[in-house]
């Protein structure tokens, strides 16, 4: 008798699941779908990217597909992405909802918040706060300054050698996003980061893992005791680090004299906690600090050791923005931020990386917020959307050098600097990456300080070198190790 009940059960389940599964009228086209799993049996686990790209010859610059049951559309090239994201971009400004990752992050945050209020506060208190951290008494840049000393020692204890640079850049970033938010930084043997770190590493492994699909497809297993309770476990333990950190804030701060993000956010909370609608807390900030911390470390340093690979490997072009240093620079202590406008070889090559580390491929992805049209077909409201940044960054007809990498594809005949529309790498519109302007900022004046003082090599010992990125969240290169000398000693 029970067994029969389940039976119809699921039989009835499956019905509707198939329903589910097909496409809405004047929808994208796309491969026929399964009910529950939809088009997951499509992808490998190891390198959806190639699976992908099958597709796209297959479809076009637009298509549809089901992960699971969730109706998704992949946009390709820079005229449909830009229709969508910067035209549309409110139409297309919210995150799918209802996944594993969400339910992980109690549905709080920014980098995964839909589009409606609380996203819309925090995004644009995050925005000025990183913009002016004057109202500290460190700048920014004076924060990023004191960690490329840091870097500069582990360098400096490597002249003659070869290095691995991996934790090193790792570090940085970490730091300095460390010392925004809770205005001091972690020795990388700290416990704290190294928590942190760990417990974000394998819950982006579960993510991407064959258990987050399920959790995602199947709603019935959600609260069964499987593999994917692991990723709950460890985000809690992240919560429970910042909330410590948070309340050694509450104790040491004084309002209105904020040292740091955090207490930015508490000032903020004090002001305007009584507000109606205001949509501050404390389990948000956690959840804010964690996502600023999450999002702004893995893709600055994976642009970075894209960087180094490149320029060890192109070395006329190291040489060239040596030139350029030694030439704006002299005289001076110590690079600027400031110096960028009168270094457009030096901008030009840092654009190229960005370019060729392509480091968050498919963007994060979207979803629709509302009934829309996109390239005359139709997009119902809960769309999921995959942008394919790589497929603007490498465009034909949008690059003098799309397959290569060549500085030149940012510099005018007069050897200004020029950025191209299809230049992309933080997306575009409403949600586009809010760590920007960090972003260039660390990867300018690390760049610059570290390339006037070294000169970086491939070793003679490590055969070719191979440019194909390990996928993952973010692509990464493979890892390498790099050989360091003194300028002044050739
Ligand atoms: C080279 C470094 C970086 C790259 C390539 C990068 C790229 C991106 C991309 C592609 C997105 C998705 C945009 C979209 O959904 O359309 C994004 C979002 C985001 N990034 Fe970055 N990012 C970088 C550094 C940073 C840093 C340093 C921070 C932190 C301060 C940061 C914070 C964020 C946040 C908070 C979002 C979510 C914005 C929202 O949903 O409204 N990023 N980033
Ligand atoms: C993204 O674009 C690249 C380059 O056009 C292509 O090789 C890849 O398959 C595309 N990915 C998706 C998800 O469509
Ligand atoms: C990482 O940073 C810490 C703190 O400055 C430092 O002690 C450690 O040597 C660094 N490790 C590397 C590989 O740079």
């Amino acid at each position: 008798m029970f067994v029969t009940a389940v039976l119809l059960w699921l039989c009835v389940w499956f019905i509707i699941l198939q329903f589910k599964s097909r496409r809405p009228k004047n929808f994208p086209p796309g491969p026929p779908a399964l009910p529950v799993l939809g088009n997951l049996l499509h992808f490998s686990p190891e390198n959806p990217l190639k699976d992908f790209e099958k597709l796209e010859k297959s479809y076009g610059d637009i298509y549809s597909l089901f992960m699971g049951s969730k109706p998704t559309v992949v946009i390709n090239g820079l005229k449909a992405i830009k229709e969508a994201i910067v035209i549309k971009g409110t139409d297309f400004a919210g995150r799918p909802q209802d996944l594993l990752v969400n339910d992980v992050r109690q549905r709080k945050g920014l980098v995964l918040a839909d589009y409606g209020s609380s996203w819309k506060d925090h995004r644009r208190f995050a925005l000025m706060t990183l913009r002016n951290f004057g109202l500290g008494k460190t700048s920014m840049e004076d924060r990023i300054k004191e960690e490329i000393q840091h870097t500069m020692k582990t360098l400096d204890s490597s002249i003659g050698e070869t290095l691995s640079p991996q934790v090193m850049f790792h570090n940085a970033s970490s730091n300095i996003i460390c010392q925004v938010l809770f205005g001091k930084r972690y020795e990388y043997e700290d416990e704290t980061i190294k928590v942190i770190v760990r417990c974000f590493t394998e819950n982006a492994k579960i993510a991407n893992g064959p258990w987050a699909m399920l959790y995602d497809s199947l709603p019935v297993i959600r609260n069964l005791p499987l593999p994917f309770r692991k990723a709950f476990k460890n985000f809690e333990t992240c919560q429970n680090i910042v909330t410590k950190l948070l309340n050694e804030h509450k104790k040491t701060r004084v309002p209105g004299e904020p040292r740091d993000f955090v207490d930015c956010y508490l000032d903020e909370l004090a002001k305007r906690g009584e507000e109606e609608d205001f949509s501050f807390s404390e389990e948000e900030l956690v959840m804010n600090s964690l996502d600023l911390h999450f999002a702004g470390t893995d893709t600055t340093s994976n642009t970075l050791l894209t960087g180094f690979l490149y320029l060890m490997n192109y070395p006329h072009i190291q040489e060239r923005c040596q030139q350029e240093i030694d030439q704006v620079l002299e005289g001076k202590d110590q690079p600027s931020y400031e110096d960028r406008h009168h270094m457009p070889y030096m901008q030009a090559v840092i654009h190229e990386v960005q370019r060729v580390a392509n480091t968050v491929p498919l963007s994060v992805f979207h979803c629709t917020t509302k009934n829309t049209e996109l390239l005359g077909f139709s997009i119902p409201q809960g769309t999921m959307i995959i942008q394919n940044l790589t497929s603007v960054l490498k465009e034909e007809g949008q690059w003098k050098f799309p397959h290569e990498f060549n500085p030149e594809n940012f510099l005018d005949e007069q050897g200004e600097f020029v950025k191209p529309e299809a230049f992309m790498p933080f997306s575009a519109g409403p949600r586009m990456c809010l760590g920007e302007s960090l972003a260039r900022m660390e990867l300018f004046l690390i760049m610059v300080t570290l390339l006037r003082r070294f000169k970086f090599t491939w070793p003679k010992d490590a055969g070719e070198p191979d440019f194909t990125p390990v996928y993952g969240i973010t692509l990464t290169p493979k890892p390498y190790r790099m050989k360091v000398q003194l300028r002044a000693e050739q």
